[in-house]
């Protein structure tokens, strides 16, 4: 099993920062990420496509021509994030290939590990941009108009030197599999808390995600007095508060302003303009709607004291989604002669599942994440913990091609 730590190990070097991993969609790092996927997948005997919203296909043939048994996750990562949020289900999905195949038993149905295309919108203001075409989430239409956060159109990546990959055939309307397993890491600190190796995932919650502009009157730092400001970075502020407040009002929600752009963004300059993103999650879609109300309110009350224009505006809305209840039955069975402590776990974190769980039958399983630490450069994972992930992830994808259930 060395070969998957030493994949994983050789992916953490691509955009390493000193402090973590950038790897966004369509830069350089991660272009050779994908490129490195199909490598190692090509030498397994896959055979590997991508399509044209990037994601990249590795297929190890079945006995009969039927739709296939769908793993996988993502390479591209937040900024300065970790080295397992997604290229451990990328890579971990190929060693489970590699196994079931040197297991000299062909599975009935094609098995497939896909490296799905930006999932973390770390680049392009959408998350799980490529598995939302797959899924016919987003129209393609939609993801060509998208203008990355350095200027560059999305067909202008796509088609240029750090895009799709030389050399591997591009083929669209892969037809949805029979089922999808994706294998991730935890995220946070629950598993390691409880003493679970193999966690079986229930559900992934919902997630809001909005952008706003908030518009006040730049000026003279020194000149302007405070009676008289329409501060946009001070309007602004109090939206982020009010974005903590509803959260914890409502209950059972997280939410979360990690982007923020002030513009002049100068010393001796009143802040003339603010934009901001707002990520509201639970697997309770009731409480990021009753969010949302809050939000509102909030917004407009804020307008009308400071005297700055608020223009608040969903961008992303995915409903929280169950993981299907027979697949998920399918994967404790693999997961309980592994860690007789395997335990339901709910996902806080967006994955790739959340969209193909659209098309097809879904579910996850996580390892432990060492102190809860995800989108951070010390993301960790134990050894063993990913070595076992990869037993469970096999045993699964061998049980759903014998369940006739998925077809
Ligand atoms: C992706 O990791 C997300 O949950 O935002
Ligand atoms: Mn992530
Ligand atoms: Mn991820």
């Amino acid at each position: 099993m060395t070969t998957l730590h030493g994949r994983l190990d050789e992916l953490a070097t691509l955009g390493a920062t000193g402090e973590g991993i950038d790897r966004a969609l369509f830069t350089a790092p991660e272009r050779v990420a994908r490129e490195r996927f199909a490598a190692w997948s090509a030498a397994a005997g896959l055979r590997v496509e991508q399509d044209r919203a990037g994601n990249v296909f590795a297929r190890l043939a079945g006995r009969e021509d039927l739709p296939p048994v769908q793993c996988g996750s993502h390479l591209d990562t937040v900024r300065n994030g970790g080295a397992y949020d997604g290229a451990y289900g990328v890579v971990g999905g190929l060693a489970a290939l590699e196994r079931i195949a040197a297991s000299g038993t062909r599975p009935r149905r094609p098995l497939e590990v896909v490296a799905w295309a930006g999932e973390e919108g770390s680049r392009f203001p959408l998350g799980c941009l490529g598995s939302a075409v797959y899924a016919g989430l987003t129209p393609y239409d939609e993801v060509c108009a998208l203008v990355g956060d350095d200027g560059e159109p999305f067909p202008q990546a796509l088609h240029g030197p750090t895009g799709l990959l030389a050399g591997v055939p591009v083929r669209d309307g892969f037809p949805p599999p029979a089922a999808y397993l994706e294998l991730h890491i935890e995220q946070g600190p629950v598993m390691e808390r409880d003493g679970v190796r193999l966690g079986v995932v229930t559900a992934i919650a919902g997630q809001r995600r909005y952008r706003a502009v908030i518009d006040g009157v730049a000026g003279h730092a020194g000149t302007i007095p405070m009676a008289g400001r329409a501060d946009a970075l001070c309007a602004a502020s109090e939206l982020v508060l009010a974005v903590e407040r509803a959260t914890r009002e409502v209950g059972e929600a997280v939410g979360t302003v990690g982007h923020l752009v002030v513009e002049p963004n100068q010393t001796n300059i009143v802040p003339g303009r603010v934009t901001l993103r707002i990520d509201v999650r639970s697997v309770d879609d009731a409480r990021t709607l009753a969010i949302e109300g809050r939000l509102n309110a909030a917004a407009i009350a804020i307008q009308a004291e400071r005297g700055v224009r608020i223009a608040l505006e969903a961008i992303e809305t995915r409903a929280a989604v169950p993981m299907d209840a027979r697949l998920r039955e399918l994967v404790r069975g693999a997961c309980l002669p592994l860690d007789p402590r395997a335990a339901d776990i709910a996902s806080g974190a967006g994955h790739d599942a959340m969209c193909v769980a659209h098309v097809a039958p879904t579910a996850m399983i996580f390892v432990p994440s060492i102190g809860g630490r995800s989108h951070v450069g010390d993301e960790r994972t134990a050894p063993a913990d990913l070595e076992l992930g990869v037993e469970a992830l096999a045993a699964a994808l061998v049980a759903a091609d014998r369940d006739p259930a998925f077809t």
